[in-house]
């Protein structure tokens, strides 16, 4: 039985032909604006990119509160206060209430982050305008949002995104400057440590893939783990290497894009007949938007669901630990954390996959 989720690797036939031009996701998506991108190595990297060249009129920032401790990371590194604004549990934002703490704090920079493909800052998107005549700088945070298609009537300063959430490559981020408000020098040296460490345990897991029940997970896992690290403790942008960028020229991003939708329209579909155990986050999946995962709000001890899971080889991941950073300590902040685990739906898989996720829902409910 075939493993469902973790971490991409990398498949040694997608990574030839040319380096290509820009990847046909991101032409699709902003041409023809005629914006800069610089490659870099991580998401991270493409956030520390930016904050090397900004000089916002305030060292502070406002950030989701709920968010991966790598998006603040950068700030703490770069000495900004942080001020976290609120979420809702759909993941949508009180626009309101969110106008006040912006109004009170007047920070430099405000990062928001649709979420798990789905466009939940399209109130505030509304205000950049706004935002930016006071000296503000907008920075979109795409790495949830990449492939989805949904109109874009204001664009903020600057996008970024991690681009190692979607396939399988060793590294990979981009920072998209819409204003040009200050010339950026990208990188040049790629971060050698981090590709050769992610390539070795990406040739460990396909090897591991192609017979599950050979010895090597703890290994390939492990030198994963190891690349983690180093990221963790890197601070300062490196550049996106050539493999990285030869096997996203050379990916059918727009069959990506299909399989996500088909593998998460099948389990919104199913997922309906567990209703008093969890339910889908999001509201149904517009014609536009390709999912990252299904993010499931468990009512019953999400914990419990996730061992059950893992015990039959899927691997949901938590849309995140509480980070480090976020030291509020709000009730309901904690609830998401503690209630929702992120189902994998992308294009790896297919319906008989998906259908396997659910029969596992029907089996703990049992439990
Ligand atoms: C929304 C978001 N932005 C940025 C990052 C950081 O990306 P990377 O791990 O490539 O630095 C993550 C990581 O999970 C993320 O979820």
């Amino acid at each position: 039985m075939n493993e469902i989720g973790g971490e991409f690797w990398f498949d040694p036939q997608v990574a030839t032909g040319d380096r290509g031009g820009l990847p046909v996701f991101l032409a699709e998506k902003f041409s023809p604006k005629n914006h800069d991108y610089f490659f870099t190595s991580s998401g991270r990297s493409a956030c520390l990119l930016l904050l090397n060249h900004v000089q916002p009129k305030k060292k502070s920032v406002m950030l989701p509160e709920c968010t991966c401790e790598t998006v603040i990371t950068p700030f703490v590194h770069a000495g900004y206060d942080l001020h976290f604004y609120e979420v809702e549990l759909d993941l949508d934002i009180d626009i309101e209430k969110w106008l006040l703490q912006y109004q009170n704090t007047q920070p430099g920079i405000v990062l928001l982050h649709p979420y798990f493909g789905f466009d939940t800052i399209a109130c505030v998107r509304e205000k950049y305008d706004e935002i930016k005549s006071d000296g503000c700088i907008v920075i979109e945070d795409i790495t949830h949002s990449l492939l989805s298609r949904f109109p874009i009537p204001v664009e903020p300063d600057y996008y970024l995104s991690s681009l190692r959430k979607w396939t399988g490559i060793p590294d990979g981020g981009v920072l998209i400057d819409c204003s040009k408000n200050v010339p950026i020098t990208p990188p040049n040296e790629h971060d050698v440590f981090f590709v050769s460490t992610r390539m070795e345990a990406f040739a460990l897991k396909n090897l591991f893939m192609k017979d599950e029940n050979s010895d090597g997970k703890d290994i390939f896992l492990s030198i994963f783990a190891k690349a983690e690290d180093h990221l963790n403790h890197t601070t300062e942008p490196t550049a996106m290497s050539e493999i990285s960028s030869s096997i996203i020229a050379n990916t059918d991003w727009n069959e990506i894009f299909q399989q996500r939708r088909e593998n998460y329209l099948f389990l919104e579909k199913r997922i309906k007949d567990f209703d008093d155990l969890l339910y889908p986050v999001m509201d149904s999946l517009p014609e536009s938007f390709c999912p990252l995962f299904m993010p499931v709000w468990v009512n019953r001890e999400r914990d419990s669901l996730r061992n059950h899971l893992i015990c039959h080889r899927i691997y949901p991941p938590i849309h995140w630990p509480i980070p480090q950073h976020y030291v509020q300590n709000k009730l309901r902040v904690h609830e998401f954390y503690h209630h929702c685990l992120s189902i994998p739906c992308d294009q790896r898989y297919d319906e008989a996959c998906m259908s396997r996720i659910i029969d596992l829902f029907a089996a703990w409910r049992n439990v």
